[in-house]
């Protein structure tokens, strides 16, 4: 690979809470450069109809296309993956991994039979779960709450924010009170607060993400077009920063380069991507 260019991943989220997925893809394949894009002037997505969901995704990512060509695409999104990936699939030849809540993992590993998922508002109300659930889940009790609150708490870290305790502890106490041994983190900013979240829930056991199983899907797709780049081999020189370009559609937040670094995400250009020439530019 040394004189050729790396593969390059695009992945999309409304906010930063593609970075836990970023975080995976970059431990798994150390050799790959990431393009990270935001919809931050989007944000949040757990409000918003289907249909502007749809054009945002839709637009923004064509127009990262244009100017970063990748070989694939992430939509590091549980809420945009539900609705996006088919418009995105018909818009692009270049292979396109979604998430989707990890409730196949999580009843393999519930011992009580009893699973919380986590997730948007607009997440857990999606036909798309119950056929999840259904399918994967038929013989558990699956308790969803889909909280407003949590994504602002993460987005808030950035910027050196605390969670506020009491109030996640109130927010996730069906879970409590269920009694359920395992939770399904369905939305990719959560992973960003599970500290926190563990230590409102201390007796779940079991926490589940998708971020390795997108990872391990990246690779695949990688391997398929003769672009692996180094799976599970461990990152000793970095020869580049992980991530070439963090993209946000508003004002890129403050502090984020620095919040990247501790996620092991070095950004290599922090830059405003909407609508149509930079609003912001700056090396981090
Ligand atoms: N990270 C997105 C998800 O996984 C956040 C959603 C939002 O913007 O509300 O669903």
């Amino acid at each position: 690979m040394s004189d050729q260019a790396p593969p390059r991943v695009l992945v999309f989220d409304s906010g930063i809470g593609g970075l836990s997925v970023a975080a995976c893809i970059h431990r798994y394949l150390p050799g790959v450069d990431l393009v990270y894009l935001a919809d931050n002037a989007g944000f949040p997505y757990g409000d918003k109809p289907e249909t502007v969901v749809i054009d945002r995704c839709c637009t923004l990512i064509a127009r990262a296309l244009e100017q970063y060509p990748c070989d694939v695409i992430v939509v590091a999104c549980n809420t945009a993956s539900t609705v996006v990936l088919p418009h995105l699939r018909a818009m692009t030849s270049v292979p396109v991994v979604g998430v989707v809540p990890a409730i196949k993992p999580a009843a393999a590993k519930t011992r009580n039979r009893r699973i919380g998922l986590l997730a948007t508002p607009a997440t857990v109300r999606r036909p798309y779960l119950d056929r999840l659930i259904e399918e994967f889940a038929g013989d558990c009790r699956v308790e969803r709450i889909g909280h407003p609150g949590l994504v602002r708490w993460a987005e808030d870290l950035v910027s050196g924010g605390v969670v506020p305790a009491d109030e996640l502890t109130d927010a996730i106490k069906a879970f409590h009170e269920a009694r359920v041994d395992t939770v399904v983190l369905g939305c990719t900013h959560y992973p960003l607060l599970l500290e926190s979240l563990k230590k409102s829930l201390p007796l779940v056991r079991f926490w589940m993400d998708s971020g390795e199983a997108i990872a391990r899907r990246v690779a695949w797709l990688l391997e398929q077009t003769d672009q692996f780049a180094g799976a599970g081999r461990p990152v000793t020189e970095p020869v580049h920063s992980p991530v070439s370009a963090a993209l946000f559609s508003g004002s890129a937040p403050e502090g984020i380069a620095r919040f990247m670094s501790e996620l092991g995400l070095s950004v290599q250009l922090v830059r405003g991507f909407w609508p149509a020439e930079p609003t912001e530019a700056g090396s981090a």
